[in-house]
């Protein structure tokens, strides 16, 4: 029986892990809202409605938390909690993100109470802050330059980072004793995002204005200052002119 979940294994990171535990011969379960496939390592469970949990859990010793409900980020990391039994033995590993504690977004207020639940909550835990993936970058640049004229956050930075390494780094962290510690992982680079936008551009070949707005306030203080952004890179990190070149047409639009 497999020992290890993964819930979010359907999204971007998670997808980055199951991959590597398959190269890896390792056994695992998906936790998803979802199993259209009919898999057999996909325990059918919802963090919100809490509907699952308890199943999936059950005879776990690593469980890899990656979902995420954006909204309600904390709901769903404290059903989690609950439903793992304090004395089994269990060690719990969360993906949280770099500068939640510095840049006022709602969010990242979500991100930062279920860092402190885990923290509180009695079960052995490795939390592990990434910066942004080179998904999310992609996604947020490509809605803002959809049409002519694209807006961007004026001198935001962000340290891109791809999901291969995040996942190896998780992997890494759940083959050590769980210490109750915290670390911090970045991409090669920290670059602004009207640079970004820029790479993007020449690799997509399309034409747009930019227009870069300041954003007032904590929050554009904290976007400009690198809160995002950490020391420990992980020069492994694909660059994201490098992320962009192997992702090809299939993902820009
Ligand atoms: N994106 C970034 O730049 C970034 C940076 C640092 C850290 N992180 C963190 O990394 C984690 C993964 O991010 P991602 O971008 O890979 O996520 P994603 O692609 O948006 O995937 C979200 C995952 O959450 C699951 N999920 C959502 N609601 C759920 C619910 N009610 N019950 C159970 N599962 C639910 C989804 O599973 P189903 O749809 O299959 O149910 C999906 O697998 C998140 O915790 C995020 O905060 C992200």
């Amino acid at each position: 029986m497999a020992k290890i979940l993964i819930t979010g294994g359907t999204g971007n990171l998670g997808k980055s892990l199951t991959r590597l535990l398959s190269e890896k011969n390792i056994p695992y379960v998906v936790g998803s809202r979802i199993n259209n496939s009919g898999a057999s390592n996909v325990a059918v469970m919802d963090l919100l409605k809490n509907e699952g949990i308890k199943e999936a859990v059950e005879g776990k010793e690593i469980i890899f938390h990656l979902a995420t409900d954006p909204k309600n980020d904390t709901i769903a990391s404290q059903n989690l909690l609950n439903a793992i039994d304090k004395n089994s033995n269990v060690q719990l590993i969360y993906i949280s993100i770099v500068g939640i504690d510095k840049v006022p977004l709602s969010y990242y207020k979500q991100k930062l109470a279920s860092e402190n639940a885990i923290k509180a909550c009695g079960i052995p835990y490795t939390i592990l802050r990434a910066t942004q993936f080179h998904e999310l970058i992609n996604q947020v640049i490509s809605t803002a330059l959809k049409f002519p004229l694209g807006l961007l956050p004026k001198k935001m930075v962000s340290q891109p980072i791809s999901t291969e390494v995040v996942a190896q780094e998780l992997f890494r962290l759940s083959l050590e004793k769980a210490e109750n510690r915290t670390y911090e992982i970045g991409g090669a680079e920290i670059l602004s995002v009207e640079q970004m936008a820029k790479e993007w551009l020449l690799q997509t070949g399309k034409k747009r204005w930019i227009l870069n707005l300041p954003i007032p306030g904590t929050l554009g203080k904290s976007l400009r200052n690198g809160s995002l952004a950490t020391i420990n890179k992980k020069a492994e990190s694909i660059t994201w002119k490098q992320w962009l070149a192997r992702c090809g047409s299939a993902y820009l639009r």
